[in-house]
């Protein structure tokens, strides 16, 4: 039974994914114990390994398919070795990007069968679901143009071409009216404080914390 919770972030490039999870796990701290913070694709040795070959090289080096067993690859190691257990023994999970993210790039944005997706889920996952998962929300071509501010060595889905990223934005909004109870769409474009304070209430309300 897990007795922790699962918190995730999604969203495109640029959206403010990792810093609204560092300014999220750093506000739960106080309130909650042990806090966890990782990301996908990787969060473990192993699951890193398999992160390079997905965020680094050409933006063709894959069949859209490969790259969803790549990232249920990389998942399955993180959920094995490190969310679970963090479940398990009570602590709070703030994970930059989660499952949302394949069937968004790779089905919304790649075209891979939504389908396909669901049942490798289903395999891989075993039902394992987040909590809270915050759809950080903004303009395409807004997310790349803060995104190509970073520094390198990561930009093989950033070079994807701008429609990619519209569907993939699409993606996202369709998915979250799809789990209400489970995702809250935040407007990105704001200053970060303000998209904290947002996520902060809405973490808050959800989980009985003090606001
Ligand atoms: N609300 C915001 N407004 C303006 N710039 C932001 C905002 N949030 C993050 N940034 C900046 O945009 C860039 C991308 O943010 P980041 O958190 O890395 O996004 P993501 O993890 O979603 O790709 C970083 O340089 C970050 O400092
Ligand atoms: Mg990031």
């Amino acid at each position: 039974m897990n007795i922790g919770r699962l918190i995730t972030f999604e969203g495109g490039e640029g959206a403010g994914k990792s810093t609204q999870a560092r300014l999220l796990a750093d506000a739960l701290e106080p309130h909650t114990g042990e806090v966890v913070r990782t990301r996908e694709p990787g969060g473990t040795h192993s699951a890193e390994a398999v992160r390079r070959l997905l965020v680094e090289g050409d933006t063709g080096r894959w069949q859209p398919v490969t790259e969803v067993l790549l990232h249920y690859a990389a998942r399955s190691e993180h959920v094995h070795d490190l969310i679970r257990p963090a479940l398990s023994r009570g602590a709070w999970i703030v994970c930059d990007r989660f499952a949302d993210s394949t069937l968004a790039y790779q089905g919304y944005g790649l075209g891979v069968d939504h389908q396909l997706i669901a049942e490798i889920d289903r395999l891989v996952l075993q039902g394992l679901c987040p909590d809270l998962t915050f759809v950080l929300d903004l303009p395409a071509e807004l997310g790349l143009a803060r995104a190509t501010r970073r520094a390198g060595g990561e930009e093989r889905y950033e070079s994807m071409p701008l429609g990619l990223h519209q569907r993939l934005r699409n993606g996202f909004l369709e998915i979250a009216a799809a789990h209400p109870d489970r995702c809250v769409v935040i407007d990105a474009t704001a200053d970060p404080e303000s998209v904290h304070r947002e996520i902060w209430d809405a973490t808050a309300k959800r989980f009985g914390l003090p606001v």
